[in-house]
């Protein structure tokens, strides 16, 4: 194992406890939560999202000056191909991933931290800040949940499978694909879950919690660690047509491997 993966590790760690924790003070101290509406009405934005990306964003640019940095609230970009190319350490940051839910006071939110170079996640930290769970893989050193190390599930029939998935903001009207995407797996698998944060989802895969999941349009910052976490936890990452999955891609299928092909078959049926 790399050793500058570990210490690049324990850096975003130290970063996602810190703000996680002061997250958490800021929405217990809120009553009523004044948001902002980004691209359309469930596209939500918060004062602590923005003030935890400055945070991190400030020691990031402190401890590493020469890094770059993509985060989803102050550095986003439309065109995500410039992390796929690129040589430099690039730091993808999502403050908090499940707004909606950090808004309505549900405890299910997390901040996702990783450090991609050449597209490939080398770090990544997921941490719920609520339950206290962090959620940490460096490649080639494992996927851990609270320092102890964890794997993806056993689980091979699709029919015993719990799986999650979710929608872009852009993709709730009612044309969207996603409709037809939960048709066609809908009673094929044990259930599923739409939880609002989809670096929660692929952390719970990585821990064997759940067994895959299946998304478009996601951005970096929603996926980057929870890609390194499955991966490092012995699960599959791919595009819809099962190949090595690429920032720019559609369609994120995620799996602990060998329920892979189930999802992508009834997703193309
Ligand atoms: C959202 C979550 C959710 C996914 C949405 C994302 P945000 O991120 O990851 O699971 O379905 O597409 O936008 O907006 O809470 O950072
Ligand atoms: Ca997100
Ligand atoms: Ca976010």
């Amino acid at each position: 194992m790399d050793k500058r993966n570990k210490a690049l590790l324990e850096f975003a760690e130290e970063l996602a406890l810190s703000s996680g924790h002061w997250m958490v003070e800021q929405r217990n101290n809120i009553i009523e939560l004044e948001y902002e509406s980004k691209s359309n009405h469930i596209d939500l934005v918060t004062r602590v999202d923005r003030e935890v990306e400055q945070m991190v964003v400030a020691r990031i640019r402190k401890h590493f000056p020469d890094h770059l940095i993509l985060g989803e609230e102050s550095t986003s970009v439309n065109d995500f191909s410039i992390i796929e190319h690129n040589l430099e350490f690039c730091w993808v940051i999502d403050p908090i991933d499940g707004t909606m839910n950090f808004v309505h006071g549900i405890p299910h939110f997390a901040i996702s931290i990783a450090v991609v170079k050449n597209g490939i996640p080398l770090a990544g930290v997921v941490y719920n800040p609520n339950s206290k769970e962090l959620f940490s893989a460096a490649r080639g050193w494992g996927a851990r949940l609270n320092g102890k190390k964890i794997t993806v599930s056993k689980q091979d029939t699709f029919k015993n499978s719990l799986v999650s998935t979710g929608f872009a903001a852009a993709d709730w009207h009612i044309e969207s694909p996603f409709r037809s995407e939960v048709q066609k797996v809908f009673g094929h698998c044990r259930s599923i879950r739409i939880s609002g944060s989809s670096a929660l989802d692929l952390a719970y895969i990585a821990a064997g919690r759940m067994d895959g999941f299946w998304h478009r349009k996601l951005a970096p910052w929603d996926i980057a660690a929870g890609i390194l976490l499955v991966e490092e936890a012995g699960g599959k990452v791919s595009s819809l047509d099962g190949q090595f999955f690429q920032f720019t891609d559609d369609y994120l299928i995620v799996s602990n491997g060998l329920i892979h092909d189930g999802i992508i078959s009834f997703l193309e049926e």
